[in-house]
This record gives C-alpha cells, structure tokens and sequence, in this order.
C-alpha cells in the first residue's frame, strides 16, 4: 500500500492543487465528529453487510472490511488512532485508515453511499443515544425531588403568584411541580423518536442510487423503524436536530425556573430554604456570605441551549436543499448543547440533595398576606349559598378590618367578623387554619395532602 498515496485528499484526482492550509484547518472538522466514531463504524457495517446480502460486494470484500473496521475501532478505544485534520471528518478519517489496513478493497466501502446519508445515520443514532442519557439523568432528578417531597408533604409555605403571598400550600406540592416539567422533558424527547427513527441510509448524496440496495434490512439492522421517503429533503433535512436542540431548550429553562426559585426562597428576604455548605460559595470581600454560585450557573446555562437552538435555526433558515457545508456546524453546537445539559442535570441533582426548607420561616410568611382570604370566601359561599362574587366582596372588607386593625384573619374575633357579617358562626374561624386551607384542596391536581401523598406513590412507581 502507498502511504503516499492514501495521504492525499480524496478527491486528488480532480481537484490537483493542495487545499491551502487555512483551508485545511477551517473545513476540517475531525476535532469534534470524532465524537461520532461509534455510530460511523455500525452504520458502516450494516452498510457493507447489506451491499453483500445484495450481491453488490463479494463475501471476501465484506469480510475484509468489517474486520478493518472492527479494529479500526479497537484503536480509537484504546486511543491508538491517530485522527489527522488533513483527512476533514470522522469519516474520510476512518476511510483512509481503512485503506491503511486493508489495502485497495477499502475502496468497496463507498459503493451507493455519499458522506451525505453517512453523516445522518450517525447523527441520528448519536441523538437516540444521547436522549437515552439525558432521561437517565432527568429520573435521577425525579426521584431526588421525589425524596424531598415525600419528606416534606406536611411542610406548609406560602403560594405565591405575582411573587406575592396568594394561598397556602405545602412545600411537596412545589417540589412535585418540577416533577411534571422534568416528566414532560422526558416524554418530548421520547416524542422526537418517531422522526429520528427514519433512516436516511441510502438517500445517498441526494437522488438515491443505481444500484439495487435494500434500505428496509439497513433499517432493521441500525434500529431505526422505516427508511426515509425523499432522498433531497432526507439530505437536507436536520429538523430532528432542531427537535433535539429545542427540547434541551425547555429542560434547560426548567432548571433554570428551579435555580431562581431556589435562589429566592434561599435569599435574606425570604429565607425560606437553606443551602448546605456544600454547595455555596463564600465571597473574597465579604466574610459572612454564603452565595448560592451554582445555581446561578445553571440559571446561566440557559443562554447556551437557547444560543445553540437559534443557530441551528439561523443556519438552516433560507438553505435551499440540500447539501451545503453550513450544515456541518450541527454537531459542535448539538455536543456543546448536550454536554451543557448533562452538566446541568447533574449539578441540580447534587443541589437537590443538600437544600432544606426552614419550616418555621414558612409558616411565618404563609401567616402574612391574609393569604386564607379565598378560603374564607368559599366558606361564604358553601353556607350561605352566597353567590361567589359577593362573598369576594365580603372578604375584602373583613380584609380591610382586619389591615385597619393591623391584624391577622385568624386573629379576628367572632363579633368583629359579625359587624361584617352577622350571620357568621364560630365554625368560621376554623377556615383561617392554614393546615385545615391546604388539606380542603382535594381536586384532582390540588394541593390536599392526600393528592400530593397519591401523586408521589404514583411517580416512585413509575
Ligand atoms: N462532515 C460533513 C458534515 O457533517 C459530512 C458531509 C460532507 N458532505 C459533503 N458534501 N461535503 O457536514
């Protein structure tokens, strides 16, 4: 074998000028798709596999290859491969080693494929993998918070909406919020399966092929369910990027709702919950502080999921079909994308194991705001079949006595309630519990004890 020869660039007898070596080093891409090796080689062997099965490669050919490959792949494990920018990407890489092993039949491997359908192939299974590790990681979170609720059902604190004190409800009701969202995080990734599971090998590099190739054993043999329909739009096609990078997106402003919930529950305003040591931050200036660093690094990391989202976007809007190096940056912003979120969810996962909530803090702001108000306004309605809009309007005025008189609801006497509404008994005071206001909660979704205890159980099951 000519070791010269196998160093040149692939389309050497074409194009006979050296690319400059500025160009070298911008087209080449090899420092990132390296990544992709894995899924190249396995997309490489089902490929050649089917070339065989269809009688376009002898047995000899097919065997020769898949044994090149296998070790091509034993070296990148054990980092004996040497990934050379001059040879562009992970697959013009992985070629000419081929060549390197198995001398001139290396060049069999290329019949009715383009770099075109190889990079989505791996690309593609690359995604499935990855959305397999980030629900790993998302259960990981689930069941923390899970812990944390289930030690925390009878914990109440205040609801807020508009960042001000609106009913009273429990601190597991928050937690199991989060729940939902990391849940529906899941399941996005797991709708985006159904687009990611078309293969597109065998598109070639836009109109198909020639020869008589079998796109649905491919299919079977990579795990995907059918081939993709239309060569161009398959080549031009990176939706399921977007999809992948749009779903990192929304997790990743889940956890940032979290890290700024957390972030002012645990300010000196609220103080509601407490950060373990562990995971604070002291200042160079300042020596009482104890600064909640981390999750403002995850508040932060947003901007790089969302930036990574709009520049898929951004490139792909107004690309005419179908190929075009513009694509090529998909994989360093969908890595960076993915690694940020891996970091993320394990970071928040160690935040989830050492926060606390200080329940006497709580209880003390859920007893400020006449945050029963509602409560007293239902009790109206359900015993004096007063219609809803009047009992609003009673409460606001025993709100008012009660502001006036610089009280809390609870604090009020019966005879002053009276002066408000005479027809009131003492069974109303019983209203202004904030225990017995959560517990009355009982539809489903709300904030009873009983639902957030079944809503657990129901989650730790799953
Ligand atoms: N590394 C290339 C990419 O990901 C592979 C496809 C190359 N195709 C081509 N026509 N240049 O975009």
């Amino acid at each position: 074998m000519d070791k010269n020869k196998n160093n040149k660039a692939i389309w050497n007898s074409r194009i006979k000028k050296k690319s400059s070596a500025l160009f070298q080093k911008i087209g080449s891409s090899i420092n990132i798709d390296k990544r992709l090796y894995k899924e190249d080689i396995l997309g490489s062997i089902a490929h050649v596999e089917m070339l065989f099965r269809q009688k376009i490669i002898t047995f000899k050919i097919k065997n020769k290859i898949i044994y090149g490959l296998q070790k091509i792949e034993k070296d990148i494990l054990k980092n004996k491969f040497d990934f050379n920018e001059k040879h562009e990407d992970i697959h013009i890489n992985i070629e000419k080693k081929l060549f390197e092993i198995i001398g001139e039949e290396a060049g069999y491997i290329h019949t009715a494929r383009s770099r075109n359908d190889q990079v989505l192939v791996d690309f593609k299974i690359w995604i499935k993998n990855a959305n397999r590790e980030i629900n790993s990681n998302l259960d990981k979170i689930i069941n923390s918070i899970l812990k944390l609720a289930e030690a925390n059902i009878m914990t109440i604190m205040p609801g807020f909406t508009h960042m001000k004190n609106a009913q009273p409800t429990s601190f597991a009701h928050y937690l199991m919020a989060y729940v939902e969202m990391f849940s529906r995080d899941k399941k996005r990734l797991e709708f985006n399966l159904e687009n990611l599971n078309e293969n597109p090998l065998g598109v070639v590099a836009l109109t198909g092929t020639s020869f008589n190739i079998d796109r649905n054993y491919t299919t079977k043999k990579l795990g995907f369910k059918k081939p993709t329909n239309n060569s161009i739009d398959t080549v031009a096609d990176r939706d399921f990027v977007l999809d992948f990078l749009y779903s990192i997106s929304v997790c990743s402003l889940h956890i940032s709702r979290i890290a700024e919930e957390l972030i002012i529950w645990n300010s000196d305003g609220f103080k509601l919950i407490h950060l373990s040591d562990k995971i604070v931050t002291g200042s160079s200036i300042m020596p009482q502080k104890k600064n909640p660093d981390l999750l403002e690094y995850l508040r932060g990391k947003t901007g790089t999921s969302f930036a990574s989202f709009f520049s898929m976007l951004t490139i792909l809007k107004g690309l005419p079909l179908s190929y075009f190096k513009d694509l090529q940056d998909d994989k360093e912003i969908t890595f960076k994308s993915f690694d940020t979120l891996i970091n993320c969810l394990k970071i928040l996962n160690e935040v989830l194991k050492n926060i606390s909530p200080n329940k006497k803090e709580m209880i003390r702001l859920a007893e400020s705001g006449y945050i029963t108000a509602t409560d007293l306004a239902d009790y109206l309605v359900k015993n004096y079949s007063m219609s809803f809009r009047k009992a609003y309007q009673k409460t606001a005025e025993i709100v008012n006595m009660a502001e006036k008189k610089k009280k809390k609801l609870k604090d009020l006497k019966l005879e002053e309630l009276k002066k408000i509404e005479p027809k009131l008994k003492d069974d109303v005071l019983k209203v202004f519990d904030l225990k017995n206001s959560v517990n009355s909660k009982k539809s489903y979704g709300g904030t009873s004890f009983e639902n957030i205890k079944k809503m657990i159980m129901k989650y730790k099951k799953k």
